[in-house]
């Protein structure tokens, strides 16, 4: 029998209309940090569940330690399409014009992971998710890391020892004031360059949770570090809007799920991995760490109040307040 090429040509379509529908959905998962840290972990474990409980429609492919893009990059890239998902610290909105998010680097607004969850697990934490629409972004949740030390090749125990330091900070005009308000001279720069940054001498300091700090091994080229918990680092699992809407609505039920069960394993492995990484900085003997008195810890709190109320006309102070009433402290009344 001789095929017609009008038949042949349908069934080449019929083929590669087969082949396109069983082919997995696609999401590109970009960070800078180590696989071997919290956000690290909670992504690829994201990936695992997806996979799973898509059963096999939907592949994540994660791209730890800026192997895609660095920080300012990878948010244009989101909006672009470039990538499907990210989780960027939330000290890294403001650039995009969501101010609001630099109120969690705020210096000691919470005591505590109690304190902090009350915000980014109930309803001002999915308020500020909202805000991210606009742009294009939908939050899917809140992923911890944990509280930051400062480092620097001199101790740092007095606010009177930040003078004059160059520290550098993520893209946040929190953060800024706040190494301001004792006198050091902050430094944005991309999470990707700090270490070189900080072997060179192009900085002097930093501040990180400890899991950061080991797992770039940052603990090389700074001398001392000052265990004082004053600022969170945190992030927010976002995705690009469209390409959200745009799943199928039973695989987009799969993937909440499969986020919901990544934040809790992240949730709860964060503080133990920091714990973790700090016991490693401390056995390395390559750095000084050093546990600061209350006293002293409280001169630097004391120093760094006055950015809460610097800060209030950018963040607003309504979600300032929103936060304080949370957590029952005002930290800016010392
Ligand atoms: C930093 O730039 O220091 C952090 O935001 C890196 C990260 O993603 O934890």
């Amino acid at each position: 029998m001789k095929l017609n090429s009008a038949f042949l040509g349908l069934l080449a379509l019929v083929v590669s209309a087969v082949a396109a529908a069983q082919q997995p959905i696609v999401i590109k998962f970009s960070h800078v940090v180590a696989n071997d840290t919290p956000k690290g972990k909670a992504s690829d474990f994201f990936a695992k569940k997806a996979a799973e409980l898509t059963k096999g429609k939907v592949k994540v492919e994660v791209y730890a330690n800026s192997t895609l893009y660095k920080d300012k990059e990878e948010m244009e890239a989101l909006q672009l399409g470039a990538v499907q998902m990210l989780a960027p610290s939330l000290a890294k909105f403001g650039p995009l014009g969501v101010k609001e998010f630099e109120v969690f680097d705020l210096p000691f607004i919470f005591d505590n992971y109690t304190d902090l969850h009350k915000i980014t697990q109930g309803p001002v934490g999915r308020q500020l998710l909202a805000k991210l629409e606009p742009k294009g972004i939908k939050g899917l949740a809140y992923w911890d890391n944990g509280f930051k030390s400062f480092s620097a090749n001199k101790p740092l125990k007095a606010p009177e020892d930040f003078k004059g330091q160059k520290m550098r900070i993520q893209s946040s005009k929190v953060l800024e004031s706040q190494m301001r308000s004792v006198g050091a001279i902050p430094q944005v720069m991309a999470f990707s360059e700090v270490y070189q940054a900080l072997q060179t001498g192009v900085v002097d300091g930093t501040e990180n949770p400890h899991s950061n700090l080991y797992s770039q091994k940052m603990h090389e080229v700074q001398k001392h570090m000052t265990l004082t918990e004053h600022g969170y680092l945190g992030y927010a699992v976002i995705t690009n809007k469209k390409f959200w809407d745009g799943l199928p609505a039973d695989v987009r039920g799969q993937l909440e799920q499969a986020m919901k069960e990544s934040t809790d394993y992240a949730n709860k492995i964060a503080k133990e991995e920091n714990d973790q990484a700090l016991e490693k900085v401390k056995a390395s003997g390559k750095t000084q760490v050093y546990a600061p008195t209350p006293a002293e810890r409280m001169a630097i709190k004391k120093a760094m109040a006055k950015v809460h109320k610097e800060m209030e006309s950018r963040i607003g102070k309504e979600v300032i307040e929103a936060v304080y009433k949370e957590t029952g402290s005002d930290p800016s009344k010392l």
